[in-house]
């Protein structure tokens, strides 16, 4: 029998992404997105896949959450206020309260959720500007898949190749940044530093 997945947020860059591969792997996938006018400038966007059911709504509305946990095995817990808006509270009321109040529904109610994967940081890889305390500021690029295949995980310096590991032992520090916005984001990074 198919399994069934809610994917919050997948409206959005990840959540879309896994809503395409579980459609594909024969899941029955339920999209629980509120369209947050600050990420969807267009509205709706057309590549939320089709085969899902798709509900528009506020992860934070107890009674949306609720319904879009109805009869689901796992959730993919996608949906995010992203943290270069500028409204702080909001940010930690989409995420944090969100996030919390959507497990105290699947406690409360008892629900037979088997498993909850939740999205983790980019902090945790990285990616994006880096200061080597031999090289200063350094623009690594994206880390090549070869090196991801061999397992090494971190990035590296370009021009010494120590790595981001390493920070933590002190001797480097990264400033992660969002890929797409690295170039632009470098560049206020060069004035903050300078
Ligand atoms: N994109 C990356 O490179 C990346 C890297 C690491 C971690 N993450 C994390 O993965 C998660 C998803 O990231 P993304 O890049 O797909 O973000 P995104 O902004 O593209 O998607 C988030 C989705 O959540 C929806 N949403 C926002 N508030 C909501 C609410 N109150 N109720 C319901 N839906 C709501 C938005 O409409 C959007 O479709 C985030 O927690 C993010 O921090 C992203």
């Amino acid at each position: 029998m198919a399994k069934h997945a809610l994917v919050t947020g997948g409206a959005g860059l990840i959540g879309s992404h896994v809503t395409d591969l579980l459609v594909r792997e024969g899941w029955k996938v339920r999209v629980l997105d509120n369209l947050e006018p600050n990420t969807h400038k267009r509205g709706k966007p057309d590549w939320i896949n089709e085969s899902a059911e798709f509900i528009e709504g506020d992860l934070r509305d107890r009674d949306t959450i609720t319904a879009a946990l109805d009869k689901v095995d796992v959730v993919f817990h996608e949906a995010a206020y992203g943290s270069y808006m500028p409204e702080v509270a909001k940010f930690v009321h989409v995420n944090s309260l969100g996030t919390a109040q959507m497990l105290e529904v699947i406690r409360e109610n008892n629900l037979p959720i088997k498993k909850i994967i939740v999205a983790s940081s980019q902090a945790v890889y990285s990616e994006g500007a880096g200061e080597c305390p031999e090289h200063g500021l350094v623009f690594p690029s994206v880390r090549p898949i070869e090196q991801m295949r061999k397992g090494d995980w971190e990035v590296h310096c370009p021009i010494c190749g120590a790595s981001s590991g390493e920070n933590r032992s002190g001797s480097l520090q990264w400033h992660c940044v969002t890929r797409a916005r690295t170039d632009r984001a470098n560049r206020s990074l060069i004035h903050t530093l300078a």
